[in-house]
């Protein structure tokens, strides 16, 4: 068993490929996409993470219903897909992600071990209410934090510093929860206490920081932080 995390009075969450399967939206045009379902996950994706970088460094801030748009946009011409009514389905699908099984339990255990609870996501507010509410979590949490009150993307320093002024706790008690493994070392350089889960199987980065701890799903979480 990994040993628990201790002093940790608030868990924040990374949102998409966290707690929301963004797998979901292309999946459930499976019956239109075919076998390109999978290929179309992987390359929206990617775009869409570049783009966040690359309008961050640009110092060209757009939200991230726009950024998911145009990452969609490349990621149907690249496969050579045209098809308008296909694009707003897969939108319409992004915007009420399925959450992960294990997530409402997750978090009830959290509650109940009295920890603060809180999203900090690149997602646009309204995106992150859909999603939320369509995951009936709302209650589950104490804060839904966006970018967008920083107006830049992760992993600025200041996305992980809106934690810490919102909630109103030292970096070094909130426990950041990411599978995205660049987002995970970020935080951990920014100070917090990170607990990778890594479900996609990624390869640890070269950057700065060190997550905390491994974990493959987040049903693991509760017992590492003792609750
Ligand atoms: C987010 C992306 C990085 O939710 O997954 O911030």
């Amino acid at each position: 068993m990994i040993a628990a995390i201790s002093g940790i009075r608030a868990c924040v969450f990374d949102a998409y490929g966290t707690l929301f399967n963004y797998a979901a939206a292309a999946a459930g045009c499976r019956d239109t996409l075919g076998d390109k379902h999978g290929p179309l996950t992987v390359l929206w994706r990617d775009k869409q993470l570049q783009y966040t970088w690359l309008r961050a460094v640009q110092g060209r801030h757009a939200d991230f219903w726009q950024v998911t748009g145009d990452a969609l946009d490349f990621a149907l011409a690249t496969l050579g897909i045209r098809d308008a009514a296909l694009r707003s389905r897969l939108m319409d699908l992004y915007m009420t992600l399925d959450a992960f099984p294990e997530v409402p339990d997750m978090l009830k255990r959290l509650k109940a071990g009295g920890l603060k609870t809180a999203i900090l996501s690149n997602g646009s507010p309204d995106m992150l209410r859909a999603a939320v509410a369509s995951a009936k979590i709302g209650p589950l949490l104490d804060a839904v934090l966006s970018v967008e009150d920083v107006g830049v993307y992760k992993p600025h320093p200041r996305v992980y510093q809106l934690a810490v002024d919102r909630l109103g706790i030292e970096r070094n008690a909130i426990s950041f929860q990411s599978s995205n493994a660049w987002d995970a070392y970020a935080a951990s350089a920014f100070g917090m206490r990170v607990v990778w889960c890594n479900r996609y199987g990624q390869r640890p980065e070269r950057l700065p920081g060190k997550p905390d701890r491994e974990i493959k799903s987040l049903a693991e979480l509760p017992q590492l932080l003792g609750v």
